[in-house]
């Protein structure tokens, strides 16, 4: 696989365009498949990731185009009860996301399916949906009783409705059961503790399902089901991915001069607490300009260090579960921070695509860096100078993103091993972080 060699940078400026949210990408390729008539996804994610749920609605019945001058993909929905079964196992590739939204559909389905994915995919654990999903009335099988893949029987009878208190907060869990719920009869209930990305809720609303949030503790998102139908999304535009942007928001607060406009990306509430964070420690990106696209805000962002030390910070509970994904690169940034930052409830990174508080402290350490590790946790002190090394990514996408930043700010070259796995999320990474640094 191929290695990346990476130089370092006296800062980074300029402009960037991240590719297409992926979470709103998956659910657009799922719930498309489902509505009745034609979906036109302009600025769908170029991610290989969401490239396996078009195929996976593809294998099951859902025809899928995609336009090459324009980039534009159209999902010719089937309507909810118009797939049939695949020719063979489904596969998710590297997508947790696929797998776990994709049961929920696939536990409603008359006819009996498979679905695995590569060798990262089949470590991580499936019993959060196994679960509730079981608890509706659908059965699976798993490998080893939690892994994938995972076999569902079919069913003849239509799934039941439940009242379900998420006990891990996980969006692809919460739109797994939401997914089901469409077939379910009667209202299915999801309590969420603490809030995860909602953007299936915002999806299926504007397609027309009947669902509503209700507020509380838990606050309660409830569908009445069985739904009739789904309204086609018709030509919708994909805002770009704020956990994209990440990577070139961190590197540009990194910088003393660093700085970046992001245009056309996600601001959508639950997923821009990244920002709180950099403006907290002194890094404040601008909004330059703001517009609600389909229930989705979306707009452009500015940072500018202006010679400014970041402060340091702690991140925990529910602030926690909305950065989950930006921890790689912020523990990059702890670095070059004042105190340090502190992440605490962030156990479940030990399950995502590699172990990643075992990954981040291990490439830290080649850099020389220092980190304290808890199970659930890590603290990374501040002021720390890196050395360029040799940086595994673990076949883990933000992984090797979050160190090819990391190999900006080090002395020496470094070099990011199986580097093209970060094009499950962004294959446009290296190409904008060289056109970007400046030397
Ligand atoms: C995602 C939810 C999060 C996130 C993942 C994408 C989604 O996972 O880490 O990258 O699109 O719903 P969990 O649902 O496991 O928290």
């Amino acid at each position: 696989m191929a290695d990346q060699e990476i130089q370092p940078a006296r800062n980074l400026s300029g402009a960037v365009r991240p590719p297409g949210d992926k979470s709103l990408s998956h659910r657009c390729a799922l719930l498309g498949a489902l509505a009745e008539g034609d979906s036109v996804l302009e600025n769908f994610a170029t991610g290989a990731d969401c490239q396996s749920s078009l195929a996976c609605m593809a294998a099951l019945g859902a025809a899928v185009e995609r336009d090459p001058a324009t980039g534009k993909v159209t999902v010719h929905g089937v309507g909810l009860h118009g797939l049939r079964a695949p020719a063979g196992q489904l596969d998710a590739g590297n997508s947790g996301s696929t797998l776990r939204m994709l049961s929920g559909i696939l536990a409603a389905q008359p006819f009996p399916t498979a679905i695995g994915g590569d060798a990262s995919l089949q470590r991580r654990p499936m019993r959060r949906i196994l679960t509730p999903l079981r608890e509706m009335g659908a059965r699976i099988q798993a490998a080893d009783g939690d892994r994938p893949p995972l076999s569902f029987a079919g069913t003849d009878a239509p799934l039941r409705a439940m009242d379900y208190t998420l006990p891990v907060a996980s969006a692809q869990v919460k739109s797994a059961i939401l997914f089901a719920g469409l077939y379910a009869q009667g209202t299915t209930v999801v309590g969420e503790p603490l809030t995860t990305r909602d953007h299936s809720e915002i999806l299926l609303r504007h397609m027309g399902a009947p669902i509503h949030r209700r507020r509380g503790t838990p606050a309660r998102i409830e569908i009445e089901g069985p739904v009739e139908k789904l309204s086609p999304l018709g030509d919708f535009r994909i805002p770009g991915d704020p956990s994209s942007a990440a990577f070139f928001l961190c590197a540009a607060a990194a910088f003393a001069e660093g700085d970046i406009l992001v245009s056309d990306v996600s601001l959508n509430p639950t997923r821009s607490a990244l920002l709180d964070v950099l403006a907290r420690m002194g890094a404040k990106a601008e909004i330059v300009s703001v517009a609600d696209q389909a229930g989705e805000l979306a707009g452009t962002l500015h940072l500018a260090s202006h010679g400014k030390k970041l402060t340091g910070t702690t991140i925990a509970g529910e602030e926690a579960v909305a950065l989950i994904d930006e921890v790689p690169i912020l523990a990059v940034l702890a670095t070059a921070t004042r105190d340090g930052i502190d992440f605490q409830d962030v156990g479940e990174l030990r399950v995502k695509e590699s172990d990643r508080i075992a990954t981040i402290a291990a490439n830290l350490a080649a850099m020389g860096a220092r980190c304290d590790v808890r199970p659930d946790g890590l603290f990374v002190p501040g002021q720390q100078r890196l050395h360029g090394a040799r940086l595994p990514s673990h076949h883990d996408h933000r992984i090797a993103m979050a160190f090819a930043v990391a190999a900006l700010l080090a002395e020496g070259p470094s070099v990011i091993g199986d580097a093209e796995c970060a094009a499950i999320s962004f294959p446009e990474f290296y190409t904008n972080l060289e056109r970007l640094a400046e030397r």
